[in-house]
């Protein structure tokens, strides 16, 4: 029960607050702090208890989907008392607007409640997954899905979304694949800066723009052997070169947040290491904004053997500037104590509450409280018709064509009968992927639906199941075999539960689940030609389908339109033309296997033994970093450089032909690369420096340019510089990783 007297002194603190806060000046997407907003929360922070403020250091999770042990589970009380400063896991524009009142009218200040969720792929119309995104090799497209994103998840109380997950992965094992960008640094730095800014727009005040996280800080992609949570050991010069620059980037384009790690990095947790969070954070880079833990990981500091109690790990973390402390309660309970005792100091938290409210007034929540609690908006924007129409132009962007011998898709529209088996076949589930938000089954355009939607009159599909995921029992065999041998077709879609990848889901093989693989061996045996689907939040060892099945379709789970993507593809509305952002491994033992490797000094050779290679494995990946088919072909001419010589202040104009040598119109990924030959210190074969996704009629011929910096060149010396040396450069340029044009030049300093 609020007494009184408080009630008089929220009023009356509200009242002030209304006046001395006049709708603030709006700021950009960027690293300047607004002085008029620090000087409000100086003023606030000056009538805060202690307590108050250690409940905005506080995240602790609603009731709803929890990823962890919920450690506290009386949260509506911990708002009520004012010691907590946001709830995670709470979405709907009437569910946060009830919390958001505990906040506001029953504790003494009211400062409203920041609300977070994992929009990860999409809200209520889920996207692809991230990874599926990035083979869209169109950031421009990925951007407006997180706009799409932000505005319905905005729309239903929703202010802060933990994405984008910028962790580099080299590892197909982790299941956390499915949430990245891929295995290359560039293509995660730019998917970063695209995510960021979809997500918070150019104005945080906007009701359909949300605060973005760029996590997990840092490293957490090099998790040992690919299982999740593991340790990390890398060089910095790894660290710096291949992991930290999509955080970076993220910075750069203005993220409000940063989300710690659950892994060690150089035998420190990332929650409390004051190398990351300090030096590299907040001195090198200057990063203003707020970083809070990931789930329970100051705790998680004693187990990791960092720390000696719960109190030291809080020490820690607040040492390290991290400055939220989600669902461990840690900070709330154990900052009081630290303090007395001299561990601590009160400026220390009250630079940690100034970052976390900065973001609250960025927000405008210290305007109106209930913005983005707006049940009328909330059913205007969820599953609007543009938003579903951006999810279907991502998802058929993303659809990689792995096979198409003798041009078997796309499918005639005279066919007959089309058997359509699998367990994704008729599925509503797994397509959405790991991390759907509020996403719903009942919205997912299925395959079978998706068929349906496109099919000609003179077409008849007819579906069985045959097979479960992980069950390995043959039931179903016989009469998915005997109705395959009597259609024209068979489409067979096969792949991964979804929950098979995401957080905690790391695997030591990369089949095919179950008996899915002898299912569609039996399958092929009837000799009716096979169209293999491929749904799965990773890459998938499928080397006996790549040598037997003629036509396969890499579809990811591509959330709510999965269907009509892939129908359109199929049937050829669509010319699919996404390219892999991660290589996919001829064998599990393979991995770490991608294209950004060292050359050694015995690079592979099949004919020598003596060469850096597996006896009982192929030498070569399965398919490489960059590829995918299309129903036509392009061919490239004419690489050529202006220059023959770089020096520092100059750019590099490349230039290559392309032409679409094919019948349809198709879309292609020009990939650019270059190679340092020799260094002080050794660099990777090749390294993504650009790409364009270009569309071209058939016989069409365009030239592609791309403008090469010398800056874009550096890299860490031996001793650890950053800069450049003087040398020979490759510059590769083609379809995928693998086939390329080579042309040099010199890069010379004076
Ligand atoms: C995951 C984070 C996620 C958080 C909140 C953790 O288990 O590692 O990526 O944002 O839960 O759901």
């Amino acid at each position: 029960m609020i007494k009184q007297k408080q009630m008089y002194i929220i009023t009356l603190f509200v009242l002030t607050l209304m006046w001395i806060l006049p709708a603030f000046p709006i700021i950009n997407a960027g690293v300047e702090q607004d002085p008029e907003i620090i000087e409000k929360i100086d003023s606030l922070l000056t009538i805060m208890s202690l307590e108050e403020k250690l409940g905005q250091m506080t995240l602790v999770s609603s009731s709803f989907t929890p990823t962890g042990p919920v450690l506290r589970d009386d949260f509506k009380q911990l708002v009520r008392e004012g010691k907590a400063g946001g709830i995670f896991n709470a979405f709907g524009a009437e569910y946060t607007r009830q919390l958001q009142q505990i906040a506001v009218e029953e504790t003494r200040l009211g400062i409203p409640l920041l609300f977070g969720l994992d929009v990860i792929h999409g809200y209520r119309t889920i996207f692809p997954i991230p990874l599926a995104e990035a083979a869209t090799w169109d950031p421009d497209l990925i951007e407006k899905a997180s706009e799409t994103a932000a505005a319905e998840a905005a729309a239903s109380g929703v202010h802060w979304t933990f994405a984008p997950m910028v962790d580099v992965t080299r590892d197909p094992r982790w299941g956390r694949i499915a949430e990245s960008a891929g295995e290359d640094p560039f293509m995660n730095s730019v998917f970063a800066r695209a995510r960021v800014r979809g997500f918070q727009g150019d104005d945080l005040n906007k009701l359909n723009t949300i605060l973005a996280t760029a996590k997990h800080y840092a490293a957490y992609g090099a998790a040992e052997g690919g299982r999740d949570y593991n340790t990390v050991d890398i060089s910095e010069r790894v660290l710096r070169e291949v992991y930290l620059p999509p955080f970076k980037a993220a910075w750069d384009e203005g993220v409000r947040t940063f989300m710690t790690a659950f892994n060690e990095y150089d035998g420190v947790p990332a929650t409390g290491n004051r190398f990351l969070l300090n030096s590299i954070l907040r001195d090198e880079w200057g990063f203003t904004g707020f970083v809070v833990t990931d789930y329970t990981s100051i705790p998680e500091m004693v187990t990791h053997g960092a720390a000696v109690d719960t109190a030291a790990a809080a020490a820690m973390a607040l040492h390290a500037n991290v400055d939220m402390d989600m669902q461990a309660v840690v900070y709330l309970e154990k900052l009081p104590g630290l303090l007395k005792e001299g561990r601590i100091s009160e400026k220390q938290i009250d630079n940690t509450v100034r970052r976390i409210l900065y973001t609250k007034f960025e927000l405008g929540l210290f305007d109106d409280p209930y913005r983005y609690s707006d049940t009328g908006r909330e059913e205007e924007t969820i599953l609007n018709q543009d938003f579903l129409g951006t999810a279907l132009e991502v998802a058929k962007k993303a659809i990689v064509l792995l096979k198409n011998e003798d041009q078997l898709l796309p499918l005639s529209d005279d066919i007959e009968k089309i058997a359509v088996l699998g367990p994704l076949a008729d599925d509503n589930f797994h397509p959405l992927g790991s991390w759907r938000a509020a996403g719903r089954r009942e919205d997912t355009v299925t395959l079978i639906q998706g068929l349906n939607n496109y099919i000609s009159d003179k077409t008849e599909i007819v579906h069985i199941r045959g097979v479960d995921f992980r069950d390995t029992s043959k039931e179903g065999f016989k009469e998915a075999v005997e109705l395959a041998r009597d259609s024209d077709i068979a489409i067979v879609a096969v792949g991964e539960e979804a929950d098979m990848s995401g957080e905690a889901a790391s695997r030591a093989t990369l089949i095919l689940p179950g008996v899915q693989e002898e299912f569609l061996k039996e399958i092929y045996e009837t000799g009716t030609p096979v169209v293999m689907i491929l749904m799965a939040g990773r890459p998938l060892q499928i080397t006996w389908a790549n040598d037997n099945i003629p036509a396969i379709v890499n579809a990811w789970f591509l959330g709510t339109q999965t269907g009509n993507a892939i129908a359109e593809v199929l049937f050829g509305h669509y010319n699919p033309g996404g390219k892999l952002p991660v290589t996919y491994p001829a064998e599990v033992g393979q991995v770490p296997v991608y294209y950004y490797h060292k050359n050694t000094g015995r690079p592979k050779d099949p004919d020598y033994r003596f060469t850096s290679k597996y006896i009982d494995a192929p030498t070569s990946p399965l398919y490489p970093f960059g590829y995918g088919l299309s129903y036509t072909t392009f061919s490239y001419d004419d690489l050529k450089l202006d220059k023959n010589v770089l020096t520092p202040d100059d750019t590099l104009h490349i230039s290559v032909s392309v032409t679409n040598a094919g019948k349809f119109e198709g879309d292609e990924v020009v990939q650019l690369y270059t190679r340092t030959l020799a260094a002080s210190v050794t660099r990777p074969v090749k390294e993504l420096r650009d790409f364009k996704r270009i569309t071209l009629a058939p016989g069409e011929t365009t030239t592609v340019d791309f403008f090469l910096h010398p800056s874009q060149l550096r890299f860490y010396d031996s001793g650890m510089n950053y800069g450049l040396e003087s040398g020979t450069i490759k510059v590769l340029v083609g379809t995928n990783s693998i086939d390329v044009l080579v042309a040099e030049f010199e890069l010379e300093l004076k």
